[in-house]
């Protein structure tokens, strides 16, 4: 049988991805990004977002389109990014999926952000055993996702109560003066230093806190208290150390939380995605500790744990192939979609 063959449209944030795949093959990912436009201000900027979605979404589908070598006849559907995300940002995208499947005829497919992001690691290892655990970190959610089916039941476990873990990342780079995104830059820093050099706080880790939940900005705060006071004290900021001790914070929790839901659970796979997966301490650490628990763990690569399109094009695909039932013409982006 053939596998559907679908284009899939993400807006969510700042990232213009549009991705074609067949089933479980990937044909072509082209992104856009306008977050070189969001640095000045420090963080994403929903209306440079909008517009920089209008004006990159054409390009980006005939991009993908080429890259793929496909004809837009050919497809079997068109999925997209109907929330959550930035309200303004998600239109652009929906307005976009709606106008190139009425006029090539093919079915509409909305899909939720969170399922995609764990969808899109049949791209990389093939069919999700089912069910699957999910931690979703990126700049906007930090997640425990328990999904016994990707395509229509996917069951939120716990989330942060404060920031996002990428948030977390983002505002410590920043009082560490290394720029926006700071994710990457705390990651590389971190190499160079020692996660045990300063013992900063786990949130919500006590005996009596939500087991799947996180927090994280008591930990931002502490990490700014401290080098506050070693600059007051005219103390070179030790970096490297700052970085790797909070980042084991973060990814120590975000392990260990997620381990206890699969045990807790009855899940035997782990899967790791969002900007955050990018992660090479957590990537490492969560390696470790799902092997000493017997969990079989799946990270997709990089760029697909990033906001892509592929990722939405993957859940669409697995929607065509279970014949679940197409969006309708109404489709509405909302920002605050619940899985
Ligand atoms: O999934 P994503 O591209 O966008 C959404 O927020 O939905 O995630 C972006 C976030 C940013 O906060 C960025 O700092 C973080 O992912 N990030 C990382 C790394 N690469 C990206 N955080 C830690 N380590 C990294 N290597
Ligand atoms: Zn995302």
């Amino acid at each position: 049988a053939d596998e559907p063959l679908v284009l899939g449209i993400e807006t969510s944030c700042d990232e213009t991805g549009v991705g074609i795949v067949r089933g479980h093959t990937l044909l072509a990912d082209a992104v856009a990004s306008s977050v070189d436009d969001h640095a000045r201000y420090g963080g994403v900027v929903p209306e440079i977002a909008s517009r920089a979605h209008l004006e990159a979404m054409v390009p980006t589908i005939q991009r993908a389109l080429k890259e793929a070598g496909v004809a837009a006849s050919d497809l079997d559907g068109i999925a997209v990014t109907a929330g959550p995300g930035l309200a303004g940002a998600l239109l652009v995208g929906v307005s976009a999926a709606k106008a190139y499947a009425y006029a090539l005829g093919k079915p509409l497919y909305g899909v939720n952000h969170l399922a995609s992001h764990i969808c899109v690691d049949q791209l990389e290892h093939g069919a999700l055993p089912e069910p699957t655990m999910a931690l979703l970190v990126s700049g906007g959610h930090s997640s425990l996702l328990l999904a016994p089916d990707i395509t229509s039941d996917v069951r939120p476990l716990g989330s942060t109560i404060d920031d996002a873990a990428g948030e977390a990342f983002d505002k410590v780079a920043r009082v560490l003066g290394l720029g926006f995104p700071g994710g990457p830059a705390i990651d590389r820093h971190a190499r160079d230093g020692d996660p045990k050099a300063i013992r900063f706080p786990r949130g919500l880790t006590g005996p009596r806190d939500a087991p799947y939940d996180f927090s994280f900005s008591g930990l931002k705060t502490a990490v700014a208290r401290w080098v506050e006071a070693q600059r007051r004290d005219g103390v070179d900021v030790p970096v490297a150390d700052v970085a790797a001790s909070f980042q084991e914070a973060v990814v120590d929790v975000l392990t260990r939380k997620a381990i206890r839901a699969c045990k807790e659970n009855g899940v035997d796979h782990l899967m790791i995605g969002g900007g955050v997966a990018a992660n090479s301490r957590l990537r490492s650490l969560a390696l470790e500790r799902c092997e000493d628990a017997g969990i079989v763990l799946r990270v997709p690569r990089r760029e697909l744990c990033t906001d892509n399109g592929a990722m939405v094009a993957a859940l669409g695909a697995e929607m065509v192939a279970r014949n679940r039932p197409s969006s309708t013409w109404d489709l509405p982006a909302d920002s605050s979609l619940p899985v």
